[in-house]
C-alpha cells in the first residue's frame, strides 16, 4: 500500500509497504482517511524538531475507520470512526502507573518517534482509539490538536472569575483559547503577528487581543484589561525561549504559568521581583490524557466547539508533497492543513 516517507529533512517520498497483517490481540486494522498536518510535522520537516527521527512516515492526527479489530476487542468494531490518541504509552513506568499516561518515561508519539498514519491502513492499540458516531473524519482528525490545548488549560486550573492570557496564536494557541474561552475565565490574546490576532478575533470571537511589540505597551495593555490584576492564568504557546521568560511579568500574584509552548533554549527570568514576590507556579504540559479526547469529542458533537474555522487548507493524498512547502508559510494564512487519504 501507498505511504508517505520524511526520508531526511525537507526529502518526501511516495513508498509501498507492506499491507498490515490481521489485527492482534488488544489491536485495531485501521482505514486512515483524514491527516492533520501540524507544527510538529513543520519543525520536522524543515529539521528543527528534536524527538523527530529519520526516516519516518510522519501523520499523528488521524481521522480513521476501523475495519477489524482482535478477539478481545470490545471498546470499538469494525465501522467505527474515530480519532487517535497518538502517544504509545508504556503502561508500566512510575507516570503510566499513576495514570499520567502523556508523560509515559518511553513515550512514542506516531509520526515523531515511531511511524505514523501517512498510508492507506494501519494497525494500533484499541485503547488509542476514541470513536463518534456523528463527527466527521475531518473533525476527528483535529481532536488531536484540540487535546494539547485542552490539556494545557487543564494544566493552569482557570476559575470563571479569572483572567487568562494566552501567548502565542498559532494552531496550539487557538485551542488553548477554545478550553480558556470555555472555562468562563475572560481570555486576552497576544501574539506579535497582527494577522494571527486578527484571525483570534475574527474567527475565534475572542475581542481582547494585544500585539505584542517588546516595547512595555503590552503589559500596560494587560494592566488595563484585567483592572490591574494581571492574568491569572497565562499559557505560553509561543515556543520561544525569550516570550517564555518574560511570560511571568504577565501574572497575577499567585498566578499560574503554564509551558505548553516547546524550546531547546535555556529560560531565564529574575526569581526575586517575579516568581518569588508573586509566588508564581509555573507547569509545564506534555501532550493530552485519554479523558481529553473523550471530552472534545463531545463539545464537537454538541457544538460548543466549531471546527469550521480551524480547517484551512486541503490536499489529496498525492499532491500533498506539492503542497507542504506552502504550509510551512504563515503568510499563506494556514491554520490546519487536511491530506485527504480516501
Ligand atoms: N505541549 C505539547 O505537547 C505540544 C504539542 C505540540 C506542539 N507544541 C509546541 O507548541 C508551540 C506552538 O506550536 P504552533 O504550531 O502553534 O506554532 P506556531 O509557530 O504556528 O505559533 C507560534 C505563535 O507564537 C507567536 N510568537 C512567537 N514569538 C512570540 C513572542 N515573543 N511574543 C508573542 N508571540 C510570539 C508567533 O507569531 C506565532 O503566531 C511549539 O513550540 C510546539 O513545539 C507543544
Ligand atoms: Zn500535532
Ligand atoms: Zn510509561
Amino acid at each position: 500500500m501507498k505511504a508517505i516517507q520524511l526520508e531526511q529533512p525537507k526529502h518526501f517520498r511516495r513508498i509501498e509497504i507492506t499491507e498490515a497483517p490481521r489485527p492482534g490481540p488488544g489491536e485495531a486494522l485501521l482505514r486512515v482517511h483524514r491527516i492533520g498536518i501540524c507544527g510538529t510535522d513543520i519543525s520536522g520537516y524543515l529539521g528543527k524538531m528534536p524527538f523527530f527521527s529519520y526516516p519516518r512516515i510522519p501523520g499523528h492526527e488521524l481521522g480513521v475507520e476501523v475495519l477489524a479489530v482482535g478477539a478481545d476487542v470490545t471498546d470499538v468494531r469494525a465501522g467505527d470512526r474515530c480519532s487517535v490518541e497518538p502517544y504509545i504509552n508504556c503502561g508500566h513506568c512510575y507516570s503510566c502507573r499513576r495514570g499520567y499516561t502523556n508523560c509515559c518515561e518511553t513515550n512514542q508519539t506516531l509520526g515523531v518517534m515511531c511511524d505514523g498514519g501517512m498510508c492507506e491502513r494501519m494497525i494500533l492499540p484499541a485503547r488509542k482509539l476514541h470513536r463518534s458516531e456523528k463527527l466527521s473524519f475531518e473533525q476527528l482528525a483535529l481532536v488531536e490538536t484540540l487535546a494539547i490545548g485542552c490539556h494545557a488549560v487543564n494544566r493552569g486550573e482557570p476559575k470563571p472569575t479569572e483572567h487568562v492570557l494566552v501567548i502565542g496564536a498559532g494552531p496550539i494557541g487557538l485551542s488553548a483559547i477554545e478550553f480558556a474561552r470555555l472555562s468562563g475565565a475572560k481570555t486576552i490574546v497576544m501574539d506579535m503577528n497582527e494577522q494571527r490576532l486578527a484571525f483570534v478575533r475574527e474567527k475565534m470571537r475572542v475581542p481582547d487581543t494585544i500585539l505584542a511589540r517588546g516595547d512595555g505597551k503590552d503589559l500596560n495593555q494587560l494592566v488595563e484589561l484585567t483592572s490591574g490584576r494581571l492574568a491569572d492564568v497565562v499559557v505560553d504557546a509561543t515556543g520561544s525561549n525569550r516570550s517564555m521568560g518574560n511570560a511571568l511579568s504577565y501574572c497575577a500574584f499567585k498566578g499560574r504559568l503554564v509551558y505548553v509552548g516547546i524550546t531547546q533554549s535555556e529560560i531565564s527570568f529574575p526569581h526575586a521581583p517575579a516568581l518569588h514576590r508573586r509566588e508564581l507556579d509555573i507547569r509545564a504540559s506534555r501532550n493530552a490524557l485519554p479523558d481529553d479526547f473523550a471530552r472534545i469529542i463531545g463539545l464537537i458533537e454538541r457544538g460548543e466547539i466549531d471546527t469550521k474555522p480551524w480547517i484551512t487548507h486541503h490536499a489529496a493524498f498525492d499532491e500533498m508533497i506539492d503542497a507542504f512547502p506552502s504550509w510551512t508559510q504563515p503568510e499563506t494564512g494556514v491554520i490546519k492543513a487536511m491530506v485527504e487519504v480516501s
